[in-house]
């Protein structure tokens, strides 16, 4: 294990199926008037916002409806929330949903007490500040399973103006959610398309942070055990999407992949997100499937630059058998293995599948951060390259 590290993770998870009994009495713990966050009705649909509204009933709460938070929030939205949250002086936003509201969420919360003439996208998304006003506190019922929101810090706010998807890893404690409820039953409604798009995220939050760094270390090893029970989950759940023991697995899958724990000791990457939300802010598409756009291209090209680390990634995630062969052939072999999986299991394998031209590439490229604690820093040529073999 390299470098000093600090792990503090606050927030407080209630897991399965009956989770939702806990929800009433975790509200006491807050003030009278909640914000309750949600997307564009699928709770509505499913029954869940109705369970919702009974345990904020029975915990006495006033409720102030703040829902249409868009898959991909964006600032306009942002800044209606915070409107709202002032304007009520709510003491709890409960999101109900998935990555978008609870990132959302995040984002109010850290903008309400913010000076009025204090910009929240300029202030924690162009200028990346810790908030020093305080935070309103927000709590999550997970609908949607992929992003880690629910145990982690990160706000990802989409600005059309500036073609800019961004996210900001808040490090206060104060940002992470209070509580997060996690029933796996509450994804069964979800579309086969937003399911496989959690699956891979969590695959790449994985990734990004495996796919770092030369020294044995206790995370990457943690890692692989959730690769492994995650491409087994998915197979489960991609033929039988009520299948509870997979559903759950997925589940805690997520959350652990992007709470922090993992990334303990890493320099960790994050390019394949940084392409995949440059290729969000020009199109808008689904967040998983422009990860996994990009993902195989860019392997392949840093692949020479980690190769010990890909051969082992081959062996220890897909099982290739390294016998008489380089360390070459079975790092490659185990992108392939990668591949395939993704192929079965319904990911989307070009830019071009979400609306991506080539006379798109450059801007997409501008849109593009740049990482360094990879295996190799992107030159602007190789952002371009990966993106055309996207196509
Ligand atoms: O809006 P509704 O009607 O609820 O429909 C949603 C939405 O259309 C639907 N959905 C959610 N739960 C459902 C359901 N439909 C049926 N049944 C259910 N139980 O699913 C769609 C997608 O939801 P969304 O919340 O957008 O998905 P996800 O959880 O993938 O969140 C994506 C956002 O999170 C950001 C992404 O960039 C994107 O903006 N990320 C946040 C991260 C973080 N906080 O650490 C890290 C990630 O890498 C990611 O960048
Ligand atoms: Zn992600």
């Amino acid at each position: 294990m390299l470098g000093n590290f600090t792990y503090h993770n606050p927030t407080k998870l209630i897991f399965g199926e009956d989770s939702m009994n806990a929800l009433a009495e975790e509200l006491k713990s807050y003030g009278p008037t909640v914000q309750l966050v949600y997307g564009g009705g699928s709770i509505k649909r499913n029954g869940i916002y109705d369970q919702v509204i009974a345990a904020l009933e029975a915990a006495g709460k006033t409720v102030v409806e703040d829902g249409g938070v868009m898959p991909n929030p964006t600032v306009e939205k942002l800044n209606e929330g915070i409107a709202i949250a002032r304007e009520n002086n709510v003491d709890l936003i409960l999101a109900v949903g998935g990555g978008s509201c609870i990132d959302y969420a995040k984002g109010v919360a850290v903008s309400v007490n913010l000076p009025a003439d204090r910009d929240p996208w300029q202030t924690y998304w162009v200028d990346f500040e810790e908030p020093t006003c305080p935070v309103v506190p927000v709590g999550a019922v997970l609908t949607m399973v992929g992003t880690g929101s629910e145990m982690n810090a990160g706000s990802v706010i989409t600005s059309h103006e500036a073609k800019m998807k961004v996210g900001h890893v808040f490090a206060s404690a104060d940002v992470f959610p209070k509580f997060a409820v996690l029933n796996p039953t509450f994804t069964y409604t979800l579309p086969q398309y937003q399911m496989v798009a959690g699956i891979f995220d969590i695959m790449n939050h994985i990734t990004e942070q495996y796919f770092s760094g030369t020294d044995d270390n206790t995370s990457d090893c943690l890692a692989e055990g959730l690769m492994r029970n995650l491409v087994a989950a998915s197979r489960a759940a991609v033929k039988n999407p009520e299948d509870y023991e997979a559903r759950s697995n997925i589940m805690w899958c997520a959350t652990w992949a992007l709470n922090t724990l993992i990334a303990m000791g890493k320099s960790t990457d994050w390019e394949v997100h940084m392409l995949g939300q440059a290729i969000g802010a020009h199109t808008d598409a689904t967040h998983g499937m422009t990860l996994s756009a990009v993902a195989l291209p860019y392997y392949r090209l840093i692949m020479p630059y980690g190769l010990a680390k890909f051969a082992r990634f081959a062996t220890a995630v897909w099982g290739v058998d390294p016998d008489g062969k380089t360390e070459e052939q079975v790092a490659a072999e185990g992108l392939d293995a990668m591949e395939a999986w993704m192929r079965e299991i319904g990911c989307v394998m070009k830019a071009s599948e979400l609306g991506v031209t080539e006379d798109m590439l450059e801007g997409i490229a501008d849109s593009t951060l740049i990482m360094q604690g990879g295996y190799h820093a992107l030159t602007r040529d190789e952002v371009i390259k990966v993106l055309h073999q996207s196509l």
